[in-house]
């Protein structure tokens, strides 16, 4: 028997790569599509023709939807990847934002419990909730969370009914705590997307300059396709837990722009400028990983940080007019 998986958040970076992980290791799989004004579906066009893969159009805050797909599939997994997912933009609409990572995961854990308690259900939980937690580098499972932004916020209450549903009613609710991962994939309005375009687009006589904000912030960044190995192993442990993923390295962004610009030969100093437009109202200044507790059970970061700037420009460069 095949085994059978949801994923909402399909047509994201890491749902499209999770999508191609369990198909390749022969899933039913069944994602999660929002209904747009536009196609969303990019990143995972080149699935549809797989028999095994089917997609439904559902919203993680409409609850009709999620309980009709639900109670139809039955999972084995329940892979949550759905989220509003840019930190910036939770300031501008923090109702949104709760509504879709917190009530949404609520939504979700709600109807399992009542539908289909075996499942096996995944939350993909933050850096960003350790905000500014107070005490010195790198964090793990037992740091103090201190979020900073309404993403961060939401995250942490929807970690936390996880482990609600978790001790409370002896679910299979585990949660990875990812820090941030990259790829090709990335949206285009996230700060290292932003970079690897520009640089292309500027090389390529398309574009004259690229505006950020604070290029301080130190960041822990992976490589996403390897992230969604670590969920996976995460899913498939004998008991349900919490893992920190994360690389343990960590870069300003000013790095990753020197870096970007340098491994297409310019000088970044010639095309980048800062506006106050882009910095948050609370930053996070510094997040940095601790990933023994899921090394232990058999994951590790490959990509080294240089490779995945080289990989995100490299493919930049030959597709300089994606959005
Ligand atoms: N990438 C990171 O560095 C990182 C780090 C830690 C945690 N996370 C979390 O990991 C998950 C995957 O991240 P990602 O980088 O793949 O994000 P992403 O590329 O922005 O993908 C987010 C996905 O969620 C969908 N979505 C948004 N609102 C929804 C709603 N109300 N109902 C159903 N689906 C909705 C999006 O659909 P559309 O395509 O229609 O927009 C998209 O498919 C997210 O939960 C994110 O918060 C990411």
């Amino acid at each position: 028997m095949k085994k059978k998986a949801i994923i909402s958040g399909v047509t994201g970076q890491d749902g499209s790569y999770m999508a191609e992980l369990l198909l390749s290791k022969g899933y039913e799989l069944h994602g999660l599509m929002r209904r747009l004004s536009s196609f969303a579906s990019g990143r995972i066009d080149h699935l549809f023709s797989n028999p095994h893969f089917h997609t439904y159009h559902a919203d993680l805050t409409d609850s009709p939807s999620l309980s009709g797909i639900i109670s139809k599939v039955k999972p084995d997994e329940f892979y949550n990847l759905g989220a509003m997912s840019h930190v910036k933009v939770s300031f501008e609409v923090p109702q949104y934002t709760l509504e879709t990572n917190t009530v949404g995961v609520l939504n979700v854990l709600e109807i399992l419990r009542t539908l289909s308690p075996k499942t096996k259900f995944y939350q993909a939980s933050s850096s960003e909730m350790f905000g500014v937690p107070g005490v010195p580098p790198p964090f793990n499972e037992t740091t103090p969370m201190n979020p900073q932004s309404p993403y961060g916020v939401a995250k942490l209450a929807a970690f936390h009914l996880t482990k609600q549903y978790r001790d409370g009613y002896g679910m299979f609710a585990t949660t990875g705590i990812l820090f941030n991962h990259e790829s090709p994939r990335r949206g285009g309005t996230f700060v290292t997307k932003k970079v690897s375009q520009a640089v292309a687009r500027i090389k390529h006589g398309m574009q004259d300059s690229l505006v950020l904000g604070n290029l301080d912030a130190k960041r822990d960044w992976g490589w996403s396709p390897e992230f969604v190995e670590a969920i996976h192993l995460i899913m498939q442990q004998k008991k349900p837990d919490v893992y920190v993923v994360a690389t343990g390295e960590t870069h300003t962004i000013k790095e990753f722009v020197e870096e970007a610009f340098a491994h297409v030969g310019l000088d970044w100093k010639k095309y980048v400028k800062t506006d106050k437009r882009y910095i948050r109202p609370n930053e996070v200044p510094l997040l940095l990983g601790d990933a023994s507790k899921i090394k232990k059970i058999g994951w590790k970061p490959k990509m080294k940080f240089k490779d995945i700037v080289h990989a995100m420009i490299d493919y930049d460069m030959a597709h300089p007019h994606d959005n």
